[in-house]
């Protein structure tokens, strides 16, 4: 059987404060996401989250642990292409096209009429047909968001890593992009690494929430969402997802509360 997509080992990030103690931000961590699984995290603000995806990203080093990718040992260089990372924010370069943002992480990797088909494809899987020459500035937030989407699939990365992707979408662009999520991961059965602080949205996209600790961040629980796909919105109403819900808020709720004792709120 095929071994793990990612296996993280006992991987702690502290950074210098310029005093004896280092400021730890999260502390031995330990994951294992299998080929094509739909993974978040959710977790109290401020407790490593965007940090452990940057180090994954190799973005960052970790000060301690192993990062495995296909059981190799990850040692920070040459990752570029194995991950595609979204984020909350508008990524795009305002003076590029949809299409011209997408190229920008096939330039030089393919040839240009093969990269721009490629670009093209993923516009299209996203819905964006149409809109390949039109700036960021004309396109709404959630079509903003779907470039950049496209733009992360593009490089066919071996893992998709997102940062609150939607947060900065209103109630019901976000919604609808939860369920274009669903349909273009059926499409593409990438494995993903999803980070939220909505945690329906969690549920709803997922095979499995994991549940971080305030900082330093820890793996305080993990679920697996019993719920079968192909998943639809009356989902939300299914008693299981009531319950999954009620538990992982109760999990977070006492790790805020825990984050904030000693200071005001
Ligand atoms: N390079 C750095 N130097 C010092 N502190 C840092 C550095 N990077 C992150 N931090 C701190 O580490 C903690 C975790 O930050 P991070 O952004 O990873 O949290 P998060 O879980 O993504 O939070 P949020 O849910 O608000 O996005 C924060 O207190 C942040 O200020
Ligand atoms: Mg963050």
């Amino acid at each position: 059987m095929a071994g793990p997509v990612l296996e993280i080992r006992n991987l702690t990030k502290e950074v210098p404060t310029g005093n004896q103690e280092p400021f730890v931000i999260f502390k031995n961590i330990s994951l294992i996401v299998k080929e094509g699984e739909f993974v978040s995290i959710v977790g109290p603000s401020g407790c490593g989250k965007t940090t452990l995806l940057r180090v994954i990203n190799g973005l960052l080093s970790p000060s301690s642990g192993q990062i495995y990718i296909d059981g190799k040992e990850q040692t920070g260089a040459g990752k570029d292409l194995v991950m595609g990372f979204v984020f909350q924010g508008a990524s795009l370069l305002p003076w590029r096209t949809s299409v011209k943002n997408v190229l920008l992480g096939l330039e030089g990797k393919k040839n240009s009429g093969e990269a721009e088909e490629i670009a093209r494809f993923y516009l299209s899987l996203v819905g964006l047909s149409g809109f390949e020459h039109h700036y960021p500035h004309q396109l709404s937030g959630g079509m903003q968001q779907r470039v950049n989407l496209a733009r992360a699939l593009a490089v066919d990365p071996r893992i998709l890593l997102m940062d609150e992707p939607f947060a900065a979408l209103d109630a019901q662009t976000r919604t609808f992009m939860q369920l274009e999520l669903l349909r273009i991961w059926s499409q593409t059965k990438k494995t993903v690494i999803f980070i939220t602080h909505m945690i329906s949205e969690a549920i709803l996209l997922s095979d499995r929430v994991i549940v971080f600790s305030h900082r330093p961040g820890r793996v305080r629980s993990e679920f697996a969402v019993p719920l079968a796909r192909p998943r639809s919105l009356d989902i939300k109403s299914d008693r299981r997802f009531v319950e999954l819900e009620n538990v992982v808020w109760k999990q977070i709720e006492e790790e805020v509360r825990a984050a904030r004792e000693g200071s005001p709120i």
